[in-house]
């Protein structure tokens, strides 16, 4: 097995050539002496790619072929370790991969339309969260307490975590990008997975979760790679929306204790049930959050960690010691007061998604079952980046999943206000 690798996960993509850019497969792959050289991203394109292109194209002995960051299932197992299986001459020649142009969808930002793209919660902050950030703004001449006290101390009494194993960041993007800086040596991912981590990863092997089970998996079979340094698990994940049954995980701490398990719980708010008592009995758990999903604080930029404490004592000595602004960190402590109305709406949104689920089924799409506010649909035989590209036309932005071992008609699809959802099955009605 060759697991996937980013040695350098920086810069490389915006480094292509124009006639490597114009490529279907955006893959590079790079030898370790290239790694040890640390070269520069236009080195590793001119060196590494043109004979990756030839080795990916070679067929495989066993398991999967490498096509644009993915290997193409051949297995019939819902778990396959090894993204990146070649044959044999590959893997003598390659010793690691850089998985390259998987650009993120980050847009969006000013779009005046329909935004069904990023799992943002289509419901406003709370007018307590507005009012609160209001009032810090002309205060904003001041730096806020260090580490964010005020929300570290709340956020430790409503979990009933010592206060010295929290991080707060300005959103949790953030402290996963800190925590792969440190733990992402060789990662294990579920995937289809939050699309953020192939890409921090150095390298990684996978678990595939099957569309033949709803992406569901019994966490007490998971098969992890001995020298493994983090698994990352997405509980409710992303970009389906399911949740696992987590009372395996104990066990699996005690099984890997020299594996670190990174429970990323960014919906935990919407379905599933929360590790994060666990923490401070296992030095092997780590838990992240943010307020940007079921709190509707997306730009206010919130997140925290719940973390063995060397590694909280560690991220928050090399970090910004006001990680938040004021108004972000009041509009925080405001929307956590009020956690029974955040649980009410995150029913209203199930609401929605299921209704807007069972509209899409009647235009003749799949769906798969989901816990939050997104889910999964597929439209095959229909592409869903036509189908995209047309609904963008129409200002309506969606989410084409672009993994091709699912195949081409997978989208997520976020709920929106209901009138929105209206007009988005209005369109789609007329395409189908
Ligand atoms: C699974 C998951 N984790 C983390 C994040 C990052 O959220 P934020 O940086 O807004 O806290 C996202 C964003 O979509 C996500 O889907």
């Amino acid at each position: 097995m060759i697991p996937a690798e980013n040695p350098t996960p920086v810069a490389i993509p915006r480094a292509l050539s124009p006639s490597q850019s114009a490529r279907p497969t955006p893959i590079a792959v790079v030898t370790h002496e290239i790694n040890a050289r640390r070269m520069t991203a236009s080195q590793v394109a001119t060196d590494g790619s043109a004979d990756t292109e030839a080795c990916l194209r070679r067929p495989v002995s066993s398991g999967s072929t490498m096509s644009a960051g993915h290997s193409r299932s051949r297995f019939p197992l819902p778990w396959i370790a090894g993204v990146g299986r070649a044959s044999r001459p590959c893997r003598a020649t390659f010793a690691s991969m850089v998985v390259t142009g998987a650009k993120l969808e980050k847009g969006g930002g000013s779009f005046e339309g329909i935004k069904l793209l990023l799992c943002e919660n289509p419901l406003p902050p709370l007018d307590e969260a507005v009012a609160a950030a209001q009032r810090e703004l002309a205060r904003s001449n001041y730096y806020t307490e260090p580490h964010s006290e005020p929300l570290r101390q709340f956020i430790a009494k409503q979990l009933g975590v010592p206060e010295r194993l929290i991080h707060i960041n300005a959103g949790s993007e953030l402290i996963l990008r800190q925590i792969f800086d440190r733990l992402g040596d060789r990662v294990h991912l579920l995937t289809p997975s939050y699309a953020l981590f192939p890409e921090i990863a150095r390298r990684y092997t996978e678990t595939r979760l099957l569309p033949e089970r709803d992406f569901a998996l019994d966490l007490g079979e998971l098969e992890i790679p001995d020298d493994t340094t983090l698994v990352a698990i997405v509980n409710p994940n992303n970009p389906n929306g399911g949740t696992f049954d987590m009372s395996p995980l104990p066990e699996l701490l005690a099984r890997h204790p020299r594996t670190q398990f990174l429970v990323d719980e960014a919906f935990i708010g919407l379905g599933g049930h929360s590790v994060v008592s666990l923490v401070p009995r296992h030095p092997n758990l780590l838990v992240t959050r943010t307020l940007s999903k079921a709190h509707s604080l997306a730009g206010f930029r919130v997140g925290y960690a719940v973390l063995p404490e060397p590694l909280a004592d560690d991220l928050n000595e090399h970090n910004d010691a006001y990680p938040l602004a004021r108004p972000s960190q009041a509009a925080a402590l405001a929307t956590l007061q009020h956690e029974g109305e955040i649980a009410a709406r995150a029913k209203q949104l199930r609401v929605w998604t299921e209704a807007l689920a069972a509209q899409i089924r009647a235009l003749g799409a799949r769906t798969h079952p989901s816990e939050t506010y997104f889910f999964l649909a597929d439209f095959a035989p229909r592409d869903a980046a036509d189908l995209a590209a047309r609904l963008r036309e129409r200002q309506i932005l969606v989410k084409p999943l672009g993994d091709r071992r699912l195949g081409p008609g997978y989208m997520r699809i976020t709920t929106a206000l209901p009138q929105d959802n209206v007009r988005f099955v209005a369109a789609l009605k007329e395409m189908l």
